[in-house]
This record gives structure tokens, sequence and C-alpha cells, in this order.
């Protein structure tokens, strides 16, 4: 099946002369949750501006269900629904007319049990009638959820939609999340936490500096990257490393109790083994061992730092 969203060859280079996109190629699979990561100035919101039709591309096409954004404007805005980064909501209304509102912007007729239904998912059934001025951060952003969802659309951005969330706010919205998936809507995030993209991505876009640089399935990525750690714990302290082991990469904590040695798991060789000989060659004696494996985190920073 033809990919939900199609992006070829995106640019964008704002009037001030600054180039924010470069040449961007992505396709986004029909219920897929998609998560975009990137530093600060990225390009993360760019790419989704354009896409929505808020900012115009310099050079590049982007088709959404197998329409070009720019010549049928109306039919791909209709399918999307959009989570701005900005908290951007009408302070003096109620909850409920705002969400029936946004419906209405799409020229669809009014649906109060559609409505309804995403306000109680996005547990703001009990706030329907509150101003939204009186509400909280949290509740806001889910405000704006139920905003974009309003008009039933097919696919969803959201941009940091769990920026300045409380944790068990955030957990509550990745089930939010999941569960629109479910229900067959296809899903692209942006996000500053990692273990946000860890634990909801089935693929993950790296970009920085206006480059994706990357895109992969999240469970080959973490395989493909993951690096792992064995922390020896010392019998002793060591005030530093022995010249015979110098060839390893090896770390000695500040306290001198533990010992760290990095190794690559897709490596035929990992060198555990000879690493063990040798610690006893040396007369270096541990108490207990464990391994750890680096993060979807680790693996973000060193592949933004590379191509810094
Ligand atoms: N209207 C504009 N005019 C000129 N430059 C802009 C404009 N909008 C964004 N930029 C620049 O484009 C770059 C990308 O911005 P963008 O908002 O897409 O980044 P981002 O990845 O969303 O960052 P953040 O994580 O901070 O939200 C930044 O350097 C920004 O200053
Ligand atoms: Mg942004």
């Amino acid at each position: 099946m033809r990919p939900i969203i199609e992006i070829v060859g995106l640019s964008k280079t704002y009037a001030s002369g600054f180039t924010a996109l470069k040449h961007v190629d992505l396709e986004i699979q029909r219920g897929e949750i998609f998560a975009l990561l990137g530093p600060n100035g990225a390009g993360k919101t760019t790419l989704i501006s354009i896409v929505c039709g808020i900012v115009n591309p310099s050079t590049g096409t982007v088709h959404v269900g197998g329409h070009e954004i720019r010549k049928d404007f109306r039919a791909t805005r209709s399918l999307i629904g959009l989570v701005p980064q900005e908290l951007t909501t009408d302070a003096f209304e109620s909850v409920w007319a705002t969400v029936s509102f946004s419906r209405g912007l799409f020229g669809l007729p009014p649906n109060p049990a559609h409505i309804e239904k995403v306000l109680k998912e996005l547990s703001l059934w009990d706030k329907k009638d509150s101003r939204i001025m009186m509400l909280s951060g949290g509740m806001k952003r889910r405000v704006l959820i139920a905003k974009a969802l309003s008009h039933e659309p097919k696919v969803l951005f959201l941009d940091e939609p769990t920026a300045g969330v409380d944790v068990s706010l955030r957990k509550d919205m990745w089930e939010v999340v999941r569960k629109l998936r479910d229900s067959g809507v296809t899903i692209i995030l942006t996000t500053h936490y990692l273990e946000e993209a860890e634990e909801m991505a089935d693929r993950i876009g790296v970009i920085t500096k206006g480059e994706l640089i990357l895109i992969e399935d999240k469970a080959v990525l973490m395989r493909k990257l993951g690096k792992k750690q064995l922390t020896l714990h010392l019998h002793e302290r060591l005030d530093a490393l022995p010249e015979s082991l110098s060839a390893y990469s090896l770390a000695l904590n500040s306290d001198g109790q533990e010992l760290i040695y990095t190794y690559d798991i897709q490596a035929e060789r990992t060198g555990i083994t000879r690493l063990l000989k040798d610690l006893a060659e040396a007369g270096i004696r541990f108490r207990d061992l464990n391994t750890t494996q680096s993060s979807l985190e680790d693996i973000f920073v060193d592949l933004v730092r590379q191509t810094q």
C-alpha cells in the first residue's frame, strides 16, 4: 500500500536566508508511530509545519493520503490533526466549545458523540464546561490534542506533546496515543525525551541541522548501534589501571571500586573472555559483575555528536 505520507527532496530556506531543512526524504506508513528526534533548532517543527501546510517549502513535494499538499490543500488538511508545540488556546472559551468549534473549521457537521468520546479518552470530560484559562498546563495540552482530533483525522502530528507534562500525565498521554494508533490513526511525534521515543515509536528518525541523518526501525536501531557495558565490582580499590590492561576500553569509576568495560554487541568478539583472563593475571579480583545495554539516549547523543 502507498505510504500515507510521502516526502521527497524537501528543503526550506526561510526569508532570513537560513536553511532549516536540507533535502529531506521520508515515507510514513499507515498506522505507525514515527518519532522524530533532534536537538533544538534541528528543523522538526519546520518539517511538520510544511506537511500541515503552514509553511511553504522551498523545494520538494509532499503527498498525504495520495494528495499533493499544495494542489489539494483542503483534502490533505482534513486528513491531518496537528497539536502544535506552542500552547495556543482561546482562554475564555469552554473546553467543549473550543473543541467543537475546531471541528466546524473543517466544514464538518457537529458530532457531539465524537467530541464526547475524545474528551473522555483524554480525561477531560469533567472539565468540559471549564474555561480553558482555568486549566493547568498539562490539561491545556490535552485540550490541544482534543482539538486536533475533533475532525477525525487519519494522521496526527504531535509536536513535543509532553513538554512540561509531569511523569504520570506523560504516561497517560502515551496510553492515549497508543489507543489512537490502535484505532488506525498514523502518528508522528517530535520529542526531546528519548525515553518517549523508546517507549512509543515503531520507527525513529533523527534530524540535526536540517538533515534527516537516520531513519530506522526502533528495534533495529537499538540493536545496530547499541553498546553494552560490563561493570566489574572490585574486591579492592584500584588507584589506577595497570599498564597490562591499557589495550582495553576500560574506565575506572571515581572511587576506584568499579571497572567499566564497553563493548560492541555486534562485534564478532566482545573481548570479555580475554579481559577476564588478563584481569586475573593482573591480580584484580571482583565481587560481582553486571551488564547494561546503552539506551536510545546514549545512541542519540553519540549520533548527534558525530555530525557536529
Ligand atoms: N520563521 C522563521 N524564520 C527564520 N528562521 C526560522 C523560522 N522558523 C524557524 N527558523 C529557524 O529554523 C531552524 C529550525 O527551527 P525549528 O523550529 O524547525 O526547530 P525544531 O527542531 O522544532 O526545534 P525545537 O526542538 O527547539 O522545537 C531554527 O534555527 C530556527 O531558528
Ligand atoms: Mg520545534
